[in-house]
């Protein structure tokens, strides 16, 4: 039996990106799948239906029943209405962000769909290929560079002339994962001076490897399993911000993207160190819609704050994958078609729970929540 793979229009409004590309459509007939796609579903990212068919794809109305047996692939997480609409066995590939969705995870449960986060997949080398973390992040780092730079209105590269010299950029970012790592690449490449702070062990050495200068506050590391931060206690973390003002004060850019899985992001930027800043720099807060990194950042929102002798810019990021969203599809959709042809033999669907990128990742199947943190937020949110 041939799968079929269905690929969905994304509906969040200003969702740029797409599941699927010709090129991963072709990877997933390959390996034996039919591809349907939702008409218009990648215009977005200025992929047309006539490319995908030329991919050997076909084109369905979009919103249009979903087939029984057939593998959904999304970007964004399904509302719990879209998800109780499936038939049952519709298996879904995509971001689910479950612990933020519940409801569509009950919904899932209830309508006995299988659930796969590509967002909760184990970090392990094997998974580097599907890891949508790590391929939007690293687009998202980029992003906040040249966001910033927009906002900017001056070089970042010091450049010198025969009416005068151009001092470079002096860039900050805190938090240095991929989006982090990433935005001090580009940030040094256009020429910045730039310094950066993260509290994982790796974090000084992964820092330099990339160009930048790791500034250590002596407050020692705070890391959690699987290469992830842990969440600061609260003297400490009121001492990381103490240490990080005179950095932030003599910064013209600061660049935020620390996050701590399952809990709201750190406050690494109160408003008085906002106030300390100097006219004309900018703040970008990648976290902006996890909690924020710096106080005051509204997800979406170009803020002009007055400082003395003028005003900074304060962004928060919302969505900004999509402002790369070809780029940004083109990745997604060979980590979605990766990890369909993993849960695929002979053309036919093969989940083996033995495999720990499969049970690391699925959430719901069989009328069950599969995950145990999930299973338990969830019990916990009904207690
Ligand atoms: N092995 C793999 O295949 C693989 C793939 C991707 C990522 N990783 C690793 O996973 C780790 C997490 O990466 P991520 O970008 O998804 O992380 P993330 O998005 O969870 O966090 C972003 C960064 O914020 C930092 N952070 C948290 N609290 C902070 C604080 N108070 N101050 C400063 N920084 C703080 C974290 O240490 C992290 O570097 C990294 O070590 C990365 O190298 C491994």
């Amino acid at each position: 039996m041939t799968i079929h793979v269905r690929i969905r229009a994304e509906r969040a409004p200003g969702e740029k990106r797409v599941a699927a590309t010709p090129d991963s459509v072709k990877k997933l007939r390959a390996a034996g799948a039919s591809v349907q796609v939702e008409s218009g579903a990648g215009l977005g990212s200025l992929l047309t239906d006539a490319a995908y068919e030329a991919a050997g794809a076909g084109i369905v109305a979009d919103h249009a029943a979903v087939e029984p047996g057939t593998v959904l692939l999304h970007v964004r997480p399904l509302s719990a209405d879209e998800t109780s609409a499936l038939p049952a066995g519709t298996v879904t590939v995509g971001t689910l962000d479950p612990f933020q969705h519940p409801g569509s995870v009950t919904a899932a449960r209830d309508a006995r769909v299988t659930t796969f986060a590509l967002d909760m997949l184990p970090r392990i080398s094997r998974a580097q290929s599907m890891d949508v973390l790590s391929s939007q992040a690293l687009l998202a780092g980029y992003r906040l560079v040249t966001l910033a730079a927009d906002a900017f209105g001056r070089m970042f590269g010091m450049t010198m002339t025969a009416a005068g010299t151009l001092a470079p950029a002096r860039v900050l970012v805190l938090g240095a994962g991929v989006a982090g790592l990433q935005a001090i690449a580009t940030a040094k490449r256009l020429g910045a001076v730039v310094s950066a702070n993260d509290v994982r062990a790796a974090s000084a050495d992964e820092v330099r490897s990339v160009g930048g200068t790791f500034i250590d506050l002596d407050l020692g590391t705070a890391e959690a399993g699987g290469g992830y931060a842990k969440e600061l206690a609260e003297d400490r973390a009121r001492r990381q911000q103490e240490l990080l003002a005179p950095h932030i004060a003599a910064s013209d850019i600061v660049l935020t993207t620390a996050a701590v899985p399952g809990r709201a992001a750190p406050r690494l930027v109160t408003a008085d160190m906002v106030a300390a800043m100097r006219p004309g720099s900018v703040l970008v807060d990648l976290a902006a819609e996890s909690g924020g990194n710096i106080e005051g950042s509204v997800p979406g929102e170009w803020r002009t704050v007055p400082v003395p002798g003028g005003a900074l810019t304060l962004i928060g990021a919302r969505d900004i994958q999509s402002d790369l969203a070809p780029d940004a599809s083109k990745l997604y959709a060979m980590n979605c078609a990766n990890f369909t042809a993993l849960i695929m033999k002979d053309g036919d669907l093969m989940l083996d729970f033995d495999d720990e990128l499969v049970s690391g990742s699925v959430v719901t199947h069989d009328g069950a929540v599969r995950n145990e943190r999930v299973a338990a937020s969830i019990e916990g949110v009904r207690a």
